[in-house]
Parts: C-alpha cells; structure tokens; sequence
C-alpha cells in the first residue's frame, strides 16, 4: 500500500479488508505480480493515481470468485489487475484477464502483461512492422524490450537492438542480428533506415533516435514525447503509445511463450515484503528482463 509519495520507504505491507469483486470482475489470489516502471513513476508521484493505492498491474493467480464468464473457482488466470496487484487478492475484470496456459508458471505469466502487449502493439499495430523489414529496438533487454526483439525476430524482420555491453550477448541470443552499444557510440551514427525504431528508454535517447529511421518509416516511442518534427524532416512519422489491454494478443503471446517460442527473462524472484528492494532495482534503469514478486 502507498499512502503518500516519495521513495520505495513508502511501500508498505498492511492488512486490509478484501477487495470485493463487482459484476463483471473476479477476484484473484494473486500467486505473482510484475514490477513495470510505471508503478514506481506512481509511487514518485510522476505519474498521476489517486492515493491511497495498492500498486502493481501484471497479476497471475488463482480465480477465487467470478463474476466473469468463462472463469470458475480454482482456475488459474493472468492479465492486468484492477485493484492492485501487490497483494494476497486482488480483482481483474473481464477482458483483462486470460487463462494462463498450464506451461507457464505463475512467475512468467506474471510478467507478460504490460511488457508484452506493449511490444506487440507498438511493433504491429502502430508500427505495421512486416517480414523483411529493418526493426531497431532501443533498449532491447528491458522488460518490454527483450520481448519486442523475439516478436521482431519471429515476425521474420532483421532486428537491430541496443543496451550496454553487459546485454550484448543475451540480445544477440534473443534473436538480434546486430546489436549497438549505446555507451560507445550514438546509436543513429551506427545504423540508418530502420522500417521501425521503436524506442522504450524515452529522455534524449527518443530524439537522438531520428537520424536511424527510413524515409518512409515511424518512430513508436513509448517513454518520451513522439519527434514529430524530426521525424517529418526525414519524410517519416513518430507516435507515442499507450498501451492496451487486449485478451486476444495476451492469449496469443502466452501460446508463444508456452511453444518455447519466446522466452521471458525474469531477472529475479522476490518475496512481496521486498517489493522496495525490487523497486530500487527497477529505478535503476538497468534491469534485464522482469522482476517478479511471489506473494
Ligand atoms: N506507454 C506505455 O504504454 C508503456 C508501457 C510499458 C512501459 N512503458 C515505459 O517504457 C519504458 C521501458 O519500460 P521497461 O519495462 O522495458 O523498462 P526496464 O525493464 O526498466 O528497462 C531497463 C532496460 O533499459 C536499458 N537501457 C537503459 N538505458 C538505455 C539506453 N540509453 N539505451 C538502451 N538501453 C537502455 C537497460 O539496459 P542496459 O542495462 O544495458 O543499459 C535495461 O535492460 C519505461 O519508461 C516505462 O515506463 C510505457
């Protein structure tokens, strides 16, 4: 529960009455929940949500109540909680939530959510990426980056992605065919006309991100304001997404990963009491893959 703004010191753990689930929603015990950058922008107050809050959007658990057709009691479910998901219970309305394949655990459908309907919208449904293009993923090992290069990948396009050096082979082995080093060189200096950039670090990295894009191409920013007018100068588009929930596409990527597909990388497993340690590392910008809270 986070009752004011501030640091991860925040964050605490209190006993509460159960949500109570309305028509149209079930109540789920939470058995994981992913950490996603926005939940700590909350808690810094740098994203607007009415406090008091309990936090957190990925949920995986087990329907204890459902008022959601499709969905008994006992049956696992994941998506996008409504009433926080740092939590023992928490409730998911219908269209949020999926049945989670018997081939992922709770910990990886937990951190699909956000991360991988983020990337798959912003690579297909904004982005229009198709086979034999050029995509170059802007913080390719991140939460939603090191899933958009397996889409990328997997949709048959030539994936270019960035991160620091510590990333380059766990980007390389996620599919990338190329991969740059953002501490050594500016990343518009080492490649150009790329179909998609699709840009998930936002600060001065969106901007800088416009001389890599095709005549032609689109810049799906998800972190920064869209260069628009960068981007008109090259003939190309940018756009900001904010993305959605959408039952089929979480239905779709869960199938991926359970295939072995995709893989998601879960960078560490904490217990929800130290959901401020996991925010800390989240803060830092530098996570590889997804924290995961086990409740
Ligand atoms: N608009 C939306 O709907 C939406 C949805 C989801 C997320 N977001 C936002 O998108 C951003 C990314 O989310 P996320 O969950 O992927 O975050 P994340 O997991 O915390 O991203 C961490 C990754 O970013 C990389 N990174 C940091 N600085 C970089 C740089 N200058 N160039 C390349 N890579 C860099 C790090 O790699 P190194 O350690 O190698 O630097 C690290 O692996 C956040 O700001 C989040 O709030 C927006």
């Amino acid at each position: 529960m986070v009752r004011e703004t501030g640091g991860p010191e925040v964050l605490r753990l209190e006993d509460l009455e159960p949500p109570q689930p309305g028509d149209g929603e079930a109540l789920i015990r939470v058995r994981a929940a992913s950490v996603n950058p926005i939940d700590w922008k909350y808690r810094r107050g740098l994203s607007e949500k009415p406090l008091p809050a309990i936090l957190g959007i990925d949920v995986s658990g087990t329907v204890e109540i459902s008022n959601v057709e499709g969905f008994a009691p006992g049956d696992d479910a994941f998506g996008f909680a409504g009433s926080g998901a740092y939590a023992e219970l928490a409730t998911a309305a219908a269209g949020a939530i999926v049945t989670k394949p018997p081939g992922l655990s709770h910990e990886q459908a937990a951190a699909l959510p956000v991360s991988a309907l983020t990337a798959w919208q912003a690579l297909y449904d904004v982005g229009g990426l198709q086979r034999g293009q050029t995509a170059l993923i802007a913080g390719a090992a991140g939460g939603v980056g090191h899933l958009a290069v397996q889409f990328a990948h997997y949709a048959g396009a030539r994936v270019i992605g960035t991160g620091s050096a510590r990333n380059r082979d766990f980007v390389l082995g996620l599919g990338a065919d190329e991969y740059v080093d953002y501490t050594l060189q500016a990343v518009a200096e080492a490649v150009s006309g790329a179909d998609v950039v699709f840009d998930t670090v936002g600060g001065e990295t969106t901007a800088s991100l416009v001389g890599a894009v095709a005549e032609g191409g689109i810049i799906v920013t998800i972190a920064s304001a869209p260069p628009t007018e960068g981007a008109a100068q090259r003939a190309a588009r940018a756009e900001l997404l904010i993305s959605r929930t959408d039952a089929d596409q979480l239905a779709h990527v869960a199938a991926l990963v359970e295939a072995g597909d995709v893989r998601v990388e879960i960078a560490e497993i904490l217990p929800l009491d130290e959901v401020a340690r996991a925010h800390e590392l989240s803060e830092s910008g530098h996570v590889r893959g997804k924290l995961v809270l086990t409740v």
